[in-house]
């Protein structure tokens, strides 16, 4: 076969495999007070249990009991601070309200370019945001939370509206699709729960009518046996699902190559992040670095002038800093390892390995 045709299959067959899990769940079946349950997971293990999507929940449901939940506890807490947040995640920071807006209600949506607040139960036109071709109107009416679930099993998710730019293409979208005089739904909404390990995932899977916050005191969160969440008080005893981070920053200043001899002594590897789902955890744990970039198993390949993982994979998903990663590298000069900006964009850059760099090993 044609060598570059073969290379080029090859390639598209690695990039396809991006299968990972950024946290091991741990059922511990003693009855607990949530406070208990959450003094118990970190000291064991990370902390009481997060979610970030729907494959966490299904991985964290399987370590219960082979799959038989009875109200465990998790590790989503009321704290009584209400924020605004995208239903992919993020906190929002940019809040592009209407004049008079919002009214106290707790979803979001967008018309004639402003955001306004409406109750979640009404329903309405949405759009959704794919990886592969970006905005997605949805022709169909549904409620905002049946409006997320539809974009998270289809696309995504509701799209995010996060600075002027985006709000401008959004605006644009609902004109094109003759509906700026409608309210509909972007991915805004707000609540007041918190994650134990103060990770901040919007993801919510509450069963219907929940949270109701039944007697006023129902500050917790337990998965129910129709593997939905229910709020409830944290006096209760229940067993419990803890988590372990399968990714860890070593705030110790090493060159690359002391690093990756440290995460393969102790833990399993530096951490390569093939995928964005992988670049997401990575965020969410960089921000305790003590240094500006910190170092993944990323390593320039000279003799084919090429970037590769040390678990062997090549460079699909990409997050270089412009200039970055793209240009040939002088390999005579130094080597060049890859490390993430522990602020701003957090995109990736290269670096001679001889700097000295937290870094990010995993368990994996
Ligand atoms: C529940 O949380 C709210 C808001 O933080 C607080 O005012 C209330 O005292 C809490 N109730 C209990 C029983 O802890
Ligand atoms: C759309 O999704 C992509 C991929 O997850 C993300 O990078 C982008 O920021 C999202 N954009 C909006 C407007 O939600
Ligand atoms: C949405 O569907 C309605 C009814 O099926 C149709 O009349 C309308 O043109 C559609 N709108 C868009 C933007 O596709
Ligand atoms: C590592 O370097 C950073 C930035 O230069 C510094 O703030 C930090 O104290 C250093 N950490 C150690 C353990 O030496
Ligand atoms: C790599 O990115 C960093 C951060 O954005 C930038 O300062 C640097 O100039 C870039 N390197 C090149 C070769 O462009």
């Amino acid at each position: 076969m044609d060598q570059t045709l073969y290379f080029i299959l090859l390639l598209i067959a690695l990039c396809s495999v991006s299968e990972c899990v950024q946290r091991q769940y741990h059922f511990i079946n003693e009855e607990k007070t949530w406070t208990e349950a959450q003094r118990y997971c970190r000291e064991k293990y990370t902390d009481l249990a997060t979610a970030d999507n729907m494959n966490d929940m299904n991985e964290l449901k399987k370590s219960v009991n082979g799959g038989s939940v009875q109200d465990v506890w998790i590790g989503l807490q009321r704290t009584g601070r209400d924020k605004w947040q995208w239903s992919s995640g993020e906190p929002a920071l940019y809040l592009n309200w209407a004049p008079g807006q919002p009214e106290g209600s707790f979803c979001g949506m967008m018309k004639n370019g402003k955001f306004e607040d409406l109750p979640c139960s009404n329903v309405r036109h949405f759009i959704c945001n794919n990886t592969n071709t970006g905005l997605v109107f949805i022709n169909q009416t549904k409620s905002w939370s049946d409006a997320q679930s539809y974009c998270r099993q289809n696309h995504i998710d509701l799209v995010s509206v996060r600075n002027q730019d985006e709000n401008q293409q959004v605006e644009q979208f609902i004109s094109d699709n003759h509906l700026s005089e409608s309210h509909v739904w972007i991915g805004l909404f707000r609540d007041s729960w918190q994650w134990s390990d103060q990770s901040d995932s919007s993801f919510r899977d509450w069963d219907t009518n929940q949270p109701d916050n039944w007697g006023g005191n129902e500050n917790c969160t337990v998965v129910n046996a129709q593997g939905k969440w229910n709020d409830i008080s944290c006096t209760n005893q229940f067993p419990f699902v803890c988590h372990e981070d399968k990714l860890i920053v070593i705030r110790e200043n090493l060159t690359w190559s002391e690093a990756l001899r440290y995460c393969r002594q102790n833990h399993v590897d530096l951490v390569s992040v093939h995928s964005e789902e992988m670049q997401r955890r990575v965020m969410n744990v960089v921000k305790r670095a003590s240094t500006a970039e910190v170092w993944l198993g990323l390593h320039n390949y000279c003799i084919m002038n090429m970037w590769l993982w040390v678990s062997g994979e090549t460079v699909c998903y990409q997050n270089w800093a412009p200039g970055n990663g793209t240009k040939p590298e002088n390999c005579r000069l130094e080597k060049r390892k890859g490390a993430v900006q522990s602020g701003g964009d957090q995109r990736w850059i290269s670096l001679p390995e001889t700097h000295k760099l937290n870094f990010i090993c995993s368990r994996y």
